[in-house]
This record gives structure tokens, sequence and C-alpha cells, in this order.
């Protein structure tokens, strides 16, 4: 069997790593892929952009391919899936209408509202002056978030009132004219990915990113410098709530509107300190770099779940198999990143890190004669497994010190929060300052093909 993969980042190099090891798959295509899924085993890039649909159909109808896995939010938002699906090519992703679920924050905020998902309270505006009025009464700390998709620069969490007022100015300037205004929730954030199939769901292991790129959690949002999986504040009886309270009601409601939702639901949720899940954001797509962590602990072959999951037979799947053992992933950026970076850089040491049984997912990386070079803010992610938390992250770091490259970052504290007597700096406090937020988008100039150096 075939699959398709459509992406070039480090989630996409896991995913094709996964489908890969099945025994079942002799054939893993990307489009456009990066430097990592270049040379990997039964795996070959198409350099294709990703809004070309039509080409994407017709290579897919060509190659016989069994399945498209579509990545990136941006594709399925603009109905890739759609698109495909009518040429009767099967597809894991949801549909333009499903991708809603985030590429609009407002709908996404009435669906919760509706099927009575806990969730922050929130208002939607399309005009300035009333967003305004709004902040005013409700006082800060208040978060601010556009409607749409915003290459995970829409959501500004303001401490105080002017820096509020200054974000509805900042995205009505961008062009937004729907914006989302919602209560600031304190706790520690964790993300649940659920796969759907349009009538029930498997809820894959639990994980939590480090979404700062300063150790201690501190400075400007990125897209994810680090995860680990599974989350120890997610217990079995958390999972449980999370399955009947958000994700059961979730696909309900996108039944009752005529979604037929096969792919990931991905929740992004805040714990409050007395064990409170509530829904901060919900993606139409798997979570990176969490997805860098998860799927080297899944036993059941993902190939086989991914097309249960397209041709909607989850009921009848087996339980999914996890192997025991903890999870961590440290990335490694270019200086500069989540703002400007350089690209170009020659990638050395990667092939001594897997040596050491780690595994090296490329993100922003493009092959380069007989190497690897610099493609990207994000450039790799390094992941180990061990049977402890504190195991795993000794083995990450044993890696990644092998591995440079010319302005090499990384955060050395990744997965502090598990290590035992460890302070829970990931609290979310109003005192943490965040006035940008990027997310996996952040290499999305690739993936649309317009190569801006940087
Ligand atoms: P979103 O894209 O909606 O997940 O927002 C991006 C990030 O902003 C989240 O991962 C949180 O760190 C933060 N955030 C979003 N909504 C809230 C909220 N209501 N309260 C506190 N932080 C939030
Ligand atoms: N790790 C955050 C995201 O994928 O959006």
């Amino acid at each position: 069997m075939k699959v398709l993969v459509v992406g070039n980042g480090g989630r996409e190099h896991a995913l094709a790593w996964k489908l890969a090891e099945s025994p079942k798959i002799n054939g893993v295509i990307c489009i456009p892929g990066n430097g990592g899924t270049a040379s990997l085993d039964k795996c070959q890039n198409m350099p294709m952009r990703i809004d070309d649909f039509e080409g994407i159909a017709r290579f897919a109808g060509v190659q016989g391919v069994s399945l498209v896995v579509i990545g990136p939010e941006a594709p399925l938002a603009t109905g890739l899936a759609d698109y495909l699906l009518a040429q009767n090519i099967p597809v894991f992703g949801p549909t333009k209408a499903g991708a809603q679920i985030e590429s609009s924050k407002s709908w996404a905020k009435e669906l919760m509202t509706d099927a009575g998902i806990p969730t922050a309270k929130g208002e939607t505006f399309t005009d300035a002056e009333k967003a305004k009025t709004y902040l005013q009464k409700q006082g800060a700390p208040i978060v601010v978030k556009a409607d749409g998709l915003a290459s995970g620069k829409g959501v500004i969490v303001a401490q105080t009132l002017q820096e509020a007022r200054t974000a509805v100015d900042t995205l009505w300037d961008k062009g937004f004219r729907k914006l989302v205004i919602e209560e600031f929730l304190s706790g520690e954030e964790v993300s649940v990915f659920a796969i759907a199939d349009g009538i029930t769901f498997r809820t894959l292991l639990s994980a939590q990113d480090h979404k700062r790129i300063g150790e201690g959690d501190t400075g400007l949002n990125t897209g994810g410098m680090g995860a680990y999986a599974p989350a120890p504040i997610v217990t079995p009886e958390l999972m449980a709530r999370i399955e009947e309270e958000v994700f059961r009601p979730i696909i309900s409601a996108l039944k009752r509107q005529d979604i037929d939702y096969r792919g990931v639901l991905y929740a992004g949720l805040m714990i409050s300190t007395t064990g409170e899940p509530k829904v901060l954001e919900f993606n139409c797509r798997f979570g990176d770099p969490e997805t860098q962590a998860i799927l080297p602990l899944l036993a059941t072959p993902l190939d086989k779940l991914l097309l249960a999951c397209a041709q909607q037979k989850l009921a009848d799947f087996p339980p999914l198999e996890w192997k025991p053992e903890k999870s961590v992933c440290v990335v490694a950026a270019a200086e500069g990143y989540p703002e400007d970076y350089q690209k170009g850089n020659t990638i050395a040491g990667i092939k001594a890190a897997e040596e050491l049984e780690a595994l090296v997912f490329h993100a922003g990386t493009k092959k380069k004669g007989d190497g690897v070079v610099t493609n990207g803010g994000r450039i790799l992610g390094v992941t180990a497994l061990g049977e402890t938390f504190a195991e795993a992250i000794a083995k990450t770091y044993q890696a990644i010190e092998g591995i440079e490259f010319e302005g090499m970052y990384y955060r050395r504290d990744i997965g502090h929060r598990v290590l035992p007597k460890t302070p829970s700096p990931s609290v979310n406090t109003p005192s943490v300052p965040s006035s940008k937020s990027f997310s996996s988008e952040d290499e999305k100039e690739d993936l649309w093909g317009e190569k801006t150096e940087k």
C-alpha cells in the first residue's frame, strides 16, 4: 500500500516515519517533504505546492495511493480533503467545513457553547470599538483572538487593558474583521488528540509542549520548543472526563451540522488547579512537536488506524496499543526564531545522534548534495524514550548535544515540569508576557512554495 503525506514539518516527518514502519506500506510520498523525509527508507519527496489540489489529486491517482494524510491546517481549511474526496481518493483529514473548528475561532466557540463543552467565556465582535467597550467592562488579563488562520500570530494574551486594546487595533489593521475576546484561564496546558471518524473517536496519549522560546517558559511564543508524552497531569480519570465532556459532545455537535469529520481533533486544554479541563482551542490536525513525542510510543500500526478512520470503521478497531515508556522531544531552532533567522547552514551530527537511539525528525531542513541544510525556524526535533522521564530527557539531550549547525538553539529545560521535585513554572499566570504566538505554521512560506530567504 502506498500513502501520500502532505506537509513539510517535523509532524509530517514523524507521520511518514511511523507509516513507513508498517510492513503493509511499500511507499510513502511526501508533498513537498523535507530533508528528513527525503532520506527516509521507503519514502520519497515530491516537490509540489500544497495548494495545487488538482496536481495532488492527479498524482495520487497515477500513483494509486490508498490514503492521503494531510498534515497542516492551511490545506485543510482551503478544502484539499473535499477536492480529493470528490475524486474518490481516501483522505485522513477533515473537509473545509470541519476545519472551521480551527480556522474560525467564533464558529468553534459557538459550537462548543451550544454543545455545553467547558471553555472560556467569550464574545465575538465585528466592530473594533464595540470590542474595546467590552474589554473595558471585562478588565485584564484577557485574551484577544483573531477569527481565521493567522499563522499562529492571532492570539494575544493581554496582561493589561492597554495591551488588549492594542491587540484589537493590531488585528484589525491586519485585516481581521471578526475577533473573539475571551476570559483568561489559568492552569496547566495539555494537548489531547482524538482520531475521529465522523461517528466515534479514539484518543491518543496526552502530551504537553513548551511554547515559549526561553528557558523557564519565558519569552515569545513559538510553534513549540519541545514536548513530552504521556502528560502525567492527565490521569486515566481526567482522560475519561475529557472524552466524555469534550470529544463525545464535539463529535455529536459536528454531526448535527452535517459534518462528517474524519481526521484529528486536537483539543488544547487548560487544566485548572482544581483539575477542571476547559478547551482553549480545537485544531483540525496533529500538534507539532507533540506528534514527534507521541507517535514513537504508538505500537498499533498507524496506517491501519488512519485508514480505519478514513473508512469510518473506528468502532470495530481494536484498542490502541502503546509502549510503556516516556517520550521526550527537544526542538533545535535557528538563532533568532521565532523572529528572523538565517537559512542554508549545514547540519552535522545527525547520524551520531541516531546511533544513540534517538529519533531525529526534520522540520525546517532540505537536502543539499549529500547533506542537509537549515531551511526554516524550527530545524529538528530530537526524541528519545526512557523508562522514566529523567532517563528519556537525559538520552534526548545526550543525542542533541552531538548535533551542530551555525546558530543552533535549543532549550535545556524541556520536561522540567515532569522531573521530580521541580517547581511548576509552566502554570500560566498573568505575569508571563505574551504578545506573539507562532504555530506549526511557522514553516508556512515553504509550504506554499514561496521560499523567502531570511
Ligand atoms: P490558541 O491558538 O487559541 O490555542 O491560543 C494560543 C495560546 O494562547 C494557547 O496555547 C494558550 O497558551 C494561550 N491562550 C489561548 N486562550 C487562552 C485563554 N482563554 N486563557 C489563557 N491563555 C490562553
Ligand atoms: N504545539 C502546538 C501546535 O501544534 O499548534
